[in-house]
């Protein structure tokens, strides 16, 4: 409310009995609170390129995620991502001179920009970068989606589903990559599930000298070569934005921000919503700006880390070999719950061996294919990621089925078990053919950084007790 509304509005009570009921009523809402704009923006989250906050599968089938009726949970396997984040420190070092340059900008700024005149930027200091946000690092104090807050109410969610299972071992261990915002998650995932429980959180390090033994193998991997199809991705037209560009410096003349800048806004806008619950830099994008950054997005991923380059397939069979050796032993194993925590990068390459997300349609850089893409990179790995293995019986028959993102993914050539599962046994097979003569370690040639050749701390986390030292990468 303006200063002269308010003071008509007094001028006409002063002498009403209803001054005061009126008056905290005229107490002016704190400008930085910005409650109503909280919620407004998730329509948009899943064309962020995974940076923003986390959001269910958007193209849910409709299968129930709770194992069908009449069918006993066998074992549950989590591969995580951490939450909701700050910038690393590549990405927090341009934006924050990305921010500078903007101030450098001598009059007041018009159209889709003129929110900055009165604006405080949301990386406060240094020492976020790379960081999980929490409840105490938000600049906004009802930030709903810290990546602290993501992971407590996901073990609630885990809790609901899979708690009878937990409840036939109280001990167990937990496993976290040694990135230090990964294994915060871990441990805010573990306080959420409660007392009831003691846990071991093993933090295995990322090191590329533990070769094989690695929540996150790509580090382990010397042989990627992630410019190895820039050919193919730099095909990409950023057409898009040159036109956000020369929008903005239309609107503010003298105002020379470039196509890379435009693409840094977005980057901008996501890491925003994770430390202040919104931004007003999500705003100046036109949904076709947001398609085509999602899009070139799901292109770089699909050749540098996913399905289109060939090299993957290996990098996670790394862990997609240890995940269906977990699942053939489950009745041997007195862990029934194995939950790991890793990188958006190490889930994708995973997922790429199961082949979860992969019609055999390469991705192409001269046009949208949209009724082809299924590989949608942040609808597979946004903040706070999670993809569960399910392993369940039903009479005499056990089965194996994937749910990504509180969504049931069939594997479209086994899928005839209840709820579009795969039988046990159909999948071993499956998962035999698909890493038939796969060598991890020969593949990435490992060798040159590590002699460890096997994942093991699975099974051998008792002896060796993982402590990593945790990195802030
Ligand atoms: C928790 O488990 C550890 C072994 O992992 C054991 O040494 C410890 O006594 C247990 N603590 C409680 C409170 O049961
Ligand atoms: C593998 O490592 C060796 C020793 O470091 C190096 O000479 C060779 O070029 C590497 N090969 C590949 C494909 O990276
Ligand atoms: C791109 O480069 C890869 C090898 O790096 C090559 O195999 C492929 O043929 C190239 N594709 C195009 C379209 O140039
Ligand atoms: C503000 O931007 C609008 C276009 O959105 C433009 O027409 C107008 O001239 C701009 N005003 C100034 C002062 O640059
Ligand atoms: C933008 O470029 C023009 C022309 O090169 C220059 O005069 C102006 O100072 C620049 N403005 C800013 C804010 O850098
Ligand atoms: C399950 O196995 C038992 C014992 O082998 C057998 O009697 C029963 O008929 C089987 N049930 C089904 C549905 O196949
Ligand atoms: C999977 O693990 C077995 C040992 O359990 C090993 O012999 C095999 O080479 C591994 N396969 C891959 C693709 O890593
Ligand atoms: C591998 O093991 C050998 C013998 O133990 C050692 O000399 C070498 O430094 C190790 N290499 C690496 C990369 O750790
Ligand atoms: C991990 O534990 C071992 C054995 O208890 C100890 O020697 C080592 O210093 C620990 N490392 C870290 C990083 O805490």
């Amino acid at each position: 409310m303006s200063q002269d509304k308010k003071k008509t509005l007094s001028r006409l009570l002063t002498s009403s009995l209803l001054l005061h009921g009126l008056e905290a009523f005229a107490i002016p809402v704190k400008k930085s609170f910005d409650i109503d704009k909280i919620g407004t923006q998730e329509s948009i989250f899943p064309f962020l390129a995974g940076a923003g906050p986390y959001f269910s599968y958007p193209e849910n089938y409709g299968i129930p995620i709770e194992p069908p009726n009449k069918c006993e949970l066998k074992q549950i396997q989590l591969i995580a991502r951490h939450g909701e984040r700050y910038p690393t420190t590549s990405k927090g070092a341009k934006l924050l001179s990305l921010w500078k340059s903007l101030q450098q900008y001598p009059k007041s700024f018009n159209g889709s920009l003129s929110f900055l005149n009165d604006y405080q930027f949301f990386i406060e200091n240094e020492d976020v970068l790379e960081m999980e946000t929490t409840i105490d690092n938000s600049v906004n104090a009802i930030n709903p989606y810290t990546g602290e807050m993501d992971a407590k109410k996901h073990a609630r969610e885990f809790l609901s589903l899979y708690e009878d299972l937990l409840d036939e071992k109280k001990e167990f261990a937990v496993f976290a990559a040694s990135s230090e915002r990964v294994h915060d998650t871990a441990q805010f995932f573990i306080d959420s599930l409660g007392s009831r429980y003691n846990v071991s959180l093993q933090t295995i390090s990322e090191e590329p000298s533990s070769g094989a033994n690695t929540l996150s193998a790509g580090y382990s991997c010397p042989a990627w070569d992630e410019d190895q199809y820039s050919n193919i991705t730099e095909k990409y037209s950023t057409q898009y934005l040159i036109d956000i560009a020369s929008r903005l410096n239309f609107e503010n003349k003298g105002l020379n921000i470039t196509a890379n800048q435009a693409n840094m806004l977005f980057t901008w806008c996501a890491y925003e919503l994770n430390a202040r619950g919104y931004s007003d830099m999500c705003n100046i994008f036109t949904r076709e700006e947001l398609i085509h950054y999602s899009y070139q997005d799901d292109l770089t991923s699909y050749y540098q880390d996913g399905p289109g380059y060939p090299l993957i397939r290996a990098v996670g069979s790394n862990l997609f070999n240890a995940s269906v050796k977990l699942l053939q032993e489950s009745e041997h194993l007195d862990q029934r719950v194995w939950l790991s925590f890793t990188h958006d990068t190490d889930i994708l390459n995973y997922l790429t061996t199961v082949g979860l997300f992969d019609n055999g349609k390469k991705l192409d850089p001269s046009y949208v294919p949209f009724r082809d893409l299924i590989f949608h990179k942040s609808w597979i790995i946004p903040q706070g990621a999670r993809v569960y293995t399910q392993k369940f019986q039903c009479e005499n028959n056990t089965y194996v089925r994937y749910v990504v993102n509180d969504a049931v993914i069939p594997i479209e050539s086994c899928s005839d078990g209840p709820g579009f599962s795969c039988e046990a046994n159909n999948f071993y097979q499956y998962a035999e053919e698909t890493m038939a003569n796969m060598n991890f370690f020969q593949a990435c040639n490992t060798s040159s950084v590590s002699n460890i050749t096997d994942l093991t701390f699975y099974w051998d986390w008792k002896m060796t007790n993982y402590n990593a030292t945790l990195l802030k990468e």
